[in-house]
């Protein structure tokens, strides 16, 4: 065997320093990488046996080459031991063992085998912690380390394949998680009415931050709050003065900081108010654009007008009467569709989608959970300012009602969705985590062309608004049967994109409370009705109590609405909440100011009182928003329309997989009523009430051809069934997104 020279060269350097005689573990040990390990033809010589061979054949430098047969080894164990237990090392100064005494006695031969006795066996090698590489390379062809080794590397691959393919299915096959706008009920406050913190009568951030309780006890998880901004509250706050303030009536941006953050701290959502279509006239850029500042010049909508001839032309404001209003400081008429204090913005000016941008940037910034986007109709209006077409052309044309026009020119223009689109963009962009998640909803209030109302949603390709908010059910009181009930909640389902998400609307501070138009009768059957659809509920506060509008006198008018026309006033439905049954119902307990009466049911109807009663209005609100929650079937089922009479409206919810469905009857009409369901094969003969708006009849159990309800009774029953009721009424049924229920291992999986 010999030790190429160049090798040799190479190593020169390094071994200088080496003892003369090299002790040979240690030299083995530290130098086998000096050369190549050449299986020569001298390997045969060394095999099966360890050899080192020392060779001198330049001078001063010594070459090693290590052999080894790599199925068995041995080494004497006096004179070599490798490892860290190293006698030859030890001995290495000097101490000559047996080692060295018998590589000095073969010096002169051209090479010296060190020769291992092939009796002691390879046990006298211990694998010690620290062993250099070249040794482990000894151990780990063995057959004992190798096999187990390649077994083991193949089941981890194995097992690494198996865990992507199974993580890939899991994704491939899940339905989407219902993010949180989508769990729970969203919660309408009135900031003016909610609760006073500091006694001046008025509603404040702080007084909500009071009640952040009351939202957990119902299970509520997203709150929305009506405007808080800097205000002259000429419309209550939807007159905004600082987008970027607090109205100091509201309290202050650090007030608001610490509403959101106790908020975010219980796992709730804040939701703001934003007001894109119009400011307050005392509005800095409304100051300016009036003195014709070049920059805010055209950021209203300013025309030509004579101060004492027609208008501009013949447009109309929500509030009833010309949309246009001369200015005297600029000597021109501008455009406002609601008060003429609320100046519209022109959207055509880039500088004013600019500015809104900005706004949204700040208050998303700032880590609010969503807009609910005010009036979003009315954002755009036609260039060309042609009148709108009359509704009754034979009428004389002084119009001054929106009623009296077909909003053609002022309302849903070519371009609006562009722009809310761009304002989704930005929300989006602050979405990216999960739980991040910014919503949106419009408000645009459509009536019978329900198509644009749908315009508002999302698509697969462009991102607009979660939903719009539903406003049909608005209008339960105004015909109350089951047919009716059915017709308003089929405006929605039979008109919504596919896949989309509905969403609710019983009472909100524009329209009377329901508990008012339809009769207290019929609050606790809607609220029913509300909490069992399809989608996301809304309340308003006081609904969940069944509170009541309350009778305003024309001298305590408080809203301008009401100052044009005292029918449309929407004070009274915007009382104080009913908290308990002391000072002021509980709203503030300083001083007696409170901005409007108190209704004077709130000794009976309020929180407190109703904690306490499992019957209550707010108990069934609390008990149907946990089991809303709770239940599968009712919060991402199937919901089937069953039956609807002149009294009763029917509908169930289920979920393909799962044996528990549920079956509402809700009694909407005037007379009590027997459904008689039997013709449906897919409900059980017999059927028990859950929960009744009778709380008599919790526990009741019918049989399904008389199911039996009261004037405004409604019942949830729950029931259980392998049969689906859906497959074979698929016109009948709707449902967001398709997922079914795997009982056995208890998930829900895309079907
Ligand atoms: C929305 C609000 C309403 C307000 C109007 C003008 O419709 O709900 O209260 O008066 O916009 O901002
Ligand atoms: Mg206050």
């Amino acid at each position: 065997m010999v030790c190429s020279q160049q090798c040799n060269k190479k190593r020169s350097a390094n071994v200088h320093h080496l003892p003369q005689v090299c002790h040979i573990p240690q030299v083995a040990l530290l130098r086998l990488s000096c050369c190549t390990l050449t299986l020569s033809h001298s390997t045969s010589r060394c095999a099966p046996g360890l050899s080192v061979i020392v060779r001198k054949s330049c001078s001063n430098t010594v070459c090693f080459q290590l052999l080894t047969s790599l199925s068995e080894m041995s080494v004497r164990k006096d004179s070599v031991e490798l490892g860290v237990t190293n006698l030859g090392f030890r001995d290495a100064d000097g101490d000559a063992s047996d080692t060295i005494s018998e590589a000095e006695s073969v010096e002169k031969q051209e090479s010296v085998g060190v020769k291992m006795d092939p009796e002691e066996k390879y046990n006298q090698m211990k694998p010690y912690a620290g062993m250099p590489k070249e040794v482990l390379l000894l151990y780990s062809s063995q057959a004992r380390y190798r096999v187990p080794r390649e077994v083991l590397f193949w089941l981890m691959v194995c097992v690494t394949l198996a865990l992507v393919a199974v993580t890939i299915t899991v994704i491939a096959l899940s339905p989407r998680c219902l993010s949180w706008w989508q769990a729970s009920p969203v919660y309408q406050v009135y900031p003016r009415s909610f609760k006073d913190s500091d006694g001046d009568g008025v509603g404040d951030l702080k007084g909500i931050m009071e009640k952040l309780d009351h939202f957990q006890y119902l299970n509520i998880k997203s709150v929305w709050i009506s405007p808080f901004y800097r205000s002259p509250m000429k419309d209550f706050g939807y007159d905004v003065e600082d987008f970027r303030d607090i109205d100091p009536l509201f309290g202050t941006m650090q007030d608001f900081e610490e509403l959101l953050a106790a908020m975010h701290d219980r796992g709730l959502k804040l939701i703001m108010d934003f007001i894109p279509n119009h400011t307050s006239d005392r509005h800095r850029w409304f100051n300016l654009s009036r003195i014709r500042d070049p920059h805010y010049d055209d950021y209203y909508v300013w025309v030509d007008c004579d101060p004492n001839g027609p208008k501009p032309n013949n447009w109309v404001s929500i509030f009833g009467n010309s949309s246009w209003t001369y200015d005297e400081v600029r000597g021109q008429c501008y455009l406002h569709q609601f008060l003429k204090e609320q100046p519209d913005l022109n959207f055509r000016n880039p500088n004013v989608f600019q500015e809104i941008i900005d706004i949204i940037h700040f208050w998303l910034k700032k880590g609010v959970d969503g807009f609910r986007m005010d009036a979003v109709k009315h954002i755009l209006e036609a260039a060309h300012l042609r009148d709108e077409p009359q509704v009754d052309p034979n009428k004389p044309p002084l119009v001054t009602t929106e009623w009296d026009l077909h909003s053609d020119y002022t309302t849903s223009q070519v371009g609006l969705h562009d722009l809310l689109r761009e304002f989704r963009a930005v929300l989006d962009t602050y979405s990216r985590e999960p739980s991040k998640y910014r919503f949106m909803v419009t408000e645009s209030y459509d009536y019978d062309e329900v198509e644009k109302t749908m315009m508002y949603y999302s698509t697969h390709l462009v991102r607009e608004s979660d939903f719009p908010f539903n406003f049909y059910l608005l209008d339960l009181p105004h015909n109350a049967s089951g047919v009716w009930a059915k017709h308003l909640v089929h405006i929605w389902m039979g008109n919504m994109p596919r896949g989309e998400w509905p969403n609710w609307v019983v009472g909100n501070h524009d329209r009377h409370r329901i508990g008012s138009s339809a009769g207290p009768a019929y609050v606790r059957v809607i609220n029913m009705l509300l909490l069992t659809l399809p989608g996301t509920p809304t309340t308003y506060y006081g609904e969940e109590i069944g509170m009541e509008n309350i009778n305003v006198t024309q001298s305590e008018i408080q809203d301008p609405a009401g100052k044009y026309n005292t029918s449309a006033s929407r004070d009274p439905e915007r009382s104080p909440m009913q908290w308990n049954g002391d000072m002021n119902a509980g709203f503030n307990n300083k001083t007696n100011i409170t901005w409007l009466p108190v209704h004077p049911d709130y000794e009976t109807v309020n929180v407190e009182v109703q904690m306490k009663d499992s019957g209550s209005v707010l108990s069934q609100y609390r008990f149907l928003s946990n089991l809303r929650e709770s239940e599968l079937a009712l919060h991402r089922g199937w919901f089937c329309y069953i039956h609807a009479d002149a009294n009763v409206f029917s509908y169930l919810r289920e979920l393909d997989g799962l044996n528990r469905a549920y079956l509402m009857v809700l009694n909407f009409g005037k007379e009590s009523a027997i459904t008689d369901l039997s013709s449906i094969p897919e409900l059980p003969d017999q059927l028990m009430v859950l929960l009744s708006t009778n709380q008599v009849n919790d526990g009741k159990v019918y049989q399904k051809s008389q199911i039996q309800t009261e004037a405004g009774e409604g019942l949830v029953i729950q029931y259980s069934t392998s049969r689906r009721y859906n497959p074979n009424h698929p016109e009948e049924c709707y449902v967001s997104e398709k997922a079914c229920y795997l009982p056995t291992i208890n998930i829900l999986y895309k079907c």
